[in-house]
């Protein structure tokens, strides 16, 4: 097997291989070096110099359009004239912290919750999907007593200290703390894919047995629906509902990560937790939520809030602020009147089926798999033994790049193609793109 690539280092731009590079890139890649430092990492063996959006379109400085397959914060598309003038107005008309009453963020609040299970009929708002973890942390370990967690091997929910420490696919989460169990995610593709649930829960059982057996009391269990990291794993409906009996079943809280499947995405349903029937005890958002306005929140069950603001409460200064709010808005809007979540069910579905088509000719695509527009494409080197191929997943990518298509790649093995467009991405968007993947693919092999 191959070493785990950390999540920074996939499709990652190498800044000693500048050679061939535009003049204007370069500088711009010298100033970003000089002034971020060594931390902050691009795309591509080429790195884009984007400067204008449009639906699923990106425009380069040379005016080279991409159809963009990658990005979810822009999830009804990019500079979506509705969600631009919601957020303008509302910025020209009031924006301040959040410690006054605004009644366009209960609108909000009312609206979102109305898309959640009755039981989950509170929501704090943040800015971004790590603080929205860093708070069902928080929350979970207030109302437990418990300080134990546990997560997926290549699972990533955001950047803070804490939420870093639960984020094994980020190479600042090493060593890892004594009370952050991993458990094998539902890698659908090389294990049994009936089995995947019975096997989850049935590690999730053992790891809360050996955290208590070295003193440590369970919290709670973490999953981005979708396993977008872990490889995107969306599995069978249903099968994340044992691990939901088994946390319970040891007192501890499920937080649903809806970060990447949520907001219509999977096109089943709204939300990643929903496609398997299962009513978590808490729901990370970010993302997509406010179409690139940054903002996240928490949804969840108000007993579990109430015990935690016994002894706390929680501010956040830019967190529902009422341009947030109507960002947020504009989007539930959107994403009803222009049908996206179903478009998200048909396309994915058709782009899915296409993709295999294209894959039984070459020879390198040993799994197809996603809900809705979240597709992953496991790059292979052999289809018989499954064995992942990182390289040419690479190859594929910046080939794919080279003919102006925008993806990205996820999984421990760095062998992943992610393909996530903004929910507007139509059939027709998806020929190009399949157009695309069939030269890529003969040039990668
Ligand atoms: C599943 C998941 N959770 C949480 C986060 C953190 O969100 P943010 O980068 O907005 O803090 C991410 C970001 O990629 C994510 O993919």
């Amino acid at each position: 097997m191959e070493v785990t690539k950390k999540i920074l280092e996939l499709n990652a731009f190498d800044m000693n291989a500048a050679a061939g590079l535009s003049p204007e890139v370069v500088t711009l890649i010298g100033r970003r070096r000089a002034t971020f430092g060594p931390t902050s990492m691009l795309f591509y063996e080429k790195p884009l110099n984007l400067v204008r959006g449009e639906g699923v379109w990106l425009h380069d400085a040379d005016g080279t359009r991409y159809l963009d397959a990658y990005n979810n914060v822009p999830s009804v598309g990019h500079c979506h004239p509705r969600i631009v003038e919601a957020v303008a107005r509302q910025m020209g008309t009031l924006n301040t912290h959040t410690r006054y009453l605004y009644s366009n963020v209960y609108t909000y609040a009312e609206r979102l919750l109305g898309t959640m299970p009755a039981t989950v009929s509170n929501i704090v708002f943040t800015c971004t999907g790590s603080e929205s973890a860093d708070f069902a942390l928080r929350v979970a370990r207030a109302v437990t007593g418990g300080t134990g967690f546990i997560v997926t091997d290549n699972a990533y929910h955001g950047n803070t200290s804490a939420v870093t420490e639960i984020s094994p696919s980020s190479a600042s989460a090493e060593p890892r703390p004594p009370y952050v169990f991993v458990v094998p995610a539902p890698d659908t593709y090389r294990e049994i894919s009936e089995a995947v649930g019975r096997r989850l829960a049935r590690d999730v059982r053992t790891a809360i047995a050996k955290m208590n057996a070295i003193g440590i009391r369970f919290a709670g269990f973490i999953a981005d629906s979708i396993f977008s990291s872990d490889g995107v794993f969306p599995g069978e409906p249903g099968f994340l509902r044992e691990t939901l009996e088994a946390v319970h079943a040891a007192g501890g809280v499920y937080i649903a990560d809806e970060v990447q499947p949520g907001f219509g995405r999977t096109g089943e349903k709204m939300w990643g937790f929903d496609r398997h029937g299962l009513v978590p005890d808490m729901v990370v958002m970010g993302k997509p939520m406010g179409n690139g306005f940054p903002m996240g929140g928490v949804a969840i069950k108000p007993d579990l809030l109430k015990t935690f603001g016994e002894t706390s409460g929680y501010f956040n200064t830019f967190g529902g602020n009422p341009v947030a709010a109507a960002a947020g808005l504009a989007v539930l809007d959107v994403l009803k009147d222009e049908g996206l979540q179903q478009n998200s069910f048909e396309t994915g579905a058709y782009l899915r089926s296409e993709i295999r088509i294209a894959g039984s000719e070459g020879g390198c695509i040993g799994d197809v798999r996603g809900a809705g527009l979240y597709i992953g494409v496991d790059i292979v080197k052999d289809t018989q033994t499954h064995e992942p191929d990182r390289d040419t997943a690479e190859k594929i990518v910046n080939g794919m790049r080279d003919r102006n298509i925008l993806i990205g790649i996820a999984g421990g093995h760095g062998n992943v193609l992610k393909i996530r467009p903004p929910l507007c991405f139509n059939r027709e968007h998806a020929d190009i793109f399949l157009n695309g993947l069939r030269g890529a693919l003969a040039d990668a092999s």
